[in-house]
């Protein structure tokens, strides 16, 4: 008895949706009562939805940070001394700045390369390589380098990675026709450096945010 009132009360609500899910497709006024019935999945993916754009923009704020600090830097100790007294900034400097960066924002950052210079530091992994794979994709079908990124959410991990195009003061240490001083310093502390060779609004590679969404 009980049984069958529930069949007959689920028949009921079925068709109901239904006929509402066709008089919307007539009637666009009735779209917010269409929203109301949103399931549960729908609802979650929503409001995931809302919580990947301000991570999003927390991300970016933190990468900016880091860029900004990082190309100051190095452009003041190429100033000062050159672009082999500058190296250090890129070796030591860009870890230092990427972790204060990090501690502060709750976050972790890094920059990850397909060609690397440092093979300890800054590999990208799969997920990092599929990514960059497709900036040079969509930056050789003509999108802004500097406009690519990418966000996503797997698991409870939340993953963004923004394009680092190359800029003019990039190619005294990763362009195609370095100084001898920099050339001979490269090869004693990276023998087996691959981040050369690059031209102004390449790909250097991109700044990588992951953030741990339970905590
Ligand atoms: C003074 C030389 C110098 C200049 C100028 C320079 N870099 Fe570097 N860069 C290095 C060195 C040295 C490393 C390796 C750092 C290490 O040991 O981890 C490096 C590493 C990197 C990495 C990490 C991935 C890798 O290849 O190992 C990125 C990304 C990078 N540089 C981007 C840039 C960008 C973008 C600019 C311009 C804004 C720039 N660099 C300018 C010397 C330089």
């Amino acid at each position: 008895m009980n049984k069958s009132l529930l069949m007959i009360g689920l028949a009921v609500l079925l068709s109901a949706c239904g006929e509402k899910t066709e008089k919307v497709a007539e009637a666009p006024a009735e779209a917010p009562k269409a929203a109301e019935q949103a399931t549960a999945p729908a609802q979650q993916a929503a409001a995931l939805a809302v919580d990947k754009a301000v991570l999003a923009e927390e991300a970016k704020a933190a990468v900016q940070a880091l860029g900004s600090t990082l190309k100051g830097e190095l452009e003041a100790a190429m100033k000062a001394g050159g672009p082999v007294e500058a190296m250090g900034i890129c070796h030591t400097k860009a870890p230092e700045i990427a972790k204060a960066v990090s501690t502060e924002k709750g976050l972790q950052v890094s920059r990850v390369s397909l060609k690397n210079r440092n093979p300890d530091m800054g590999v990208a992994n799969e997920w990092q390589t599929k990514v960059l794979n497709d900036f040079e994709t969509k930056k050789a079908a003509g999108e802004d380098p500097a406009t690519l990124v990418h966000a996503e959410v797997v698991g409870s991990e939340f993953r963004f990675m923004k394009a680092i195009p190359t800029a003019a003061v990039c190619l005294n240490c990763h362009g195609t026709d370095l100084s001898p001083a920099v050339t001979a310093k490269l090869s004693e502390l990276y023998p087996n450096d691959k981040a050369v060779g690059y031209k102004e609004g390449d790909l250097r590679g991109a700044f990588v945010v992951v953030k741990n969404l339970v905590q």
